[in-house]
């Protein structure tokens, strides 16, 4: 089955706007792991625009420590997203999330608009493989689905990659065909050099089939959709339907 993690950085977005406390993103936390999602992931940008120092802290001792109550708790993980900076390495290194997830920032940007230049980016990488090493930390890179980019993660260290579908979901349908197709054949470099896949960005119940059905696709990050669906249906009722979603995706209805 394919891990579902779901991003709760709009919770925060949310609450940030009123600065009231509330809606709290680790009650969130915890709302989409005992409906059943595999992980948490967070972002916490360089502006601090959603997720805060304080949330990291209290998700991560959380996802430290679950209730006995939540189903299969030693395998839920927390997945931190970062940029590579000396600031971010240093807050990683302290919080010790399960899984590192690199995105490239732009302070302008309004979420992340592209994947990871592992090539340009290789001293900085370079320096969170070392750390993710020693730490025994998992590190996946997010990058647009490209040969060279795939085969810079391997040479680098990561044990994962993320592929960026932004540009699949804004697509007409037509376009992507191509996207998928491009997807498909990193998809199968990535598993032929040993990494494992993943991807997010831009996903929801509608688009998310063709993604769960790429080949040794194991886990998928999504946000803003199922935090924007759960104003209508609630949390738990949002993650539940985008899960049959996924599972219809990789086992189509014959
Ligand atoms: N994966 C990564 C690496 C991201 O940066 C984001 C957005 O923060 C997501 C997944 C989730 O994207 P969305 O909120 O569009 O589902």
């Amino acid at each position: 089955m394919i891990r579902l993690n779901i991003n709760i950085d709009h919770v925060a977005t949310l609450r940030n706007q009123r600065d009231a406390g509330y809606p709290c993103p680790l009650q969130a936390a915890r709302a989409c792991l005992e409906a059943g999602a595999d992980g948490i992931t967070i972002h916490l940008r360089e502006d601090r625009r959603h997720i805060r120092d304080q949330d990291v802290t209290e998700i991560a001792a959380y996802l430290r420590d679950l209730p006995l109550d939540i189903p299969f708790r030693e395998e839920k993980v927390l997945n931190l997203e970062i940029a590579a900076t000396e600031e971010m390495l240093n807050i990683a290194r302290s919080v010790g999330p399960d899984v590192i997830t690199l995105v490239p920032e732009k302070r302008e940007e309004r979420t992340t608009e592209g994947g990871l230049d592992v090539i340009g980016q290789r001293g900085a990488i370079e320096a969170f493989a070392t750390m993710c090493r020693a730490e025994e930390i998992k590190l996946s890179l997010f990058i647009e689905a490209s040969l060279p980019q795939v085969e810079a993660s391997q040479a680098i260290g990561a044990q994962q990659i993320e592929f960026h579908t932004g540009h699949y979901c804004e697509a007409s349908s037509v376009e992507q065909k191509h996207y998928i197709e491009a997807l498909r054949l990193a998809c199968e470099r990535a598993a032929a050099l040993g990494l494992e896949v993943a991807a997010g960005h831009g996903l929801n119940q509608h688009n998310v089939a063709p993604i769960a059905a790429l080949p040794h696709l194991v886990e998928l990050n999504i946000g803003h959709a199922v935090i924007a669906d759960s104003i209508l249906v609630g949390l738990s009722q949002a993650v539940l339907q985008l899960r049959g979603a996924i599972d219809r995706g990789v086992a189509p209805a014959s």
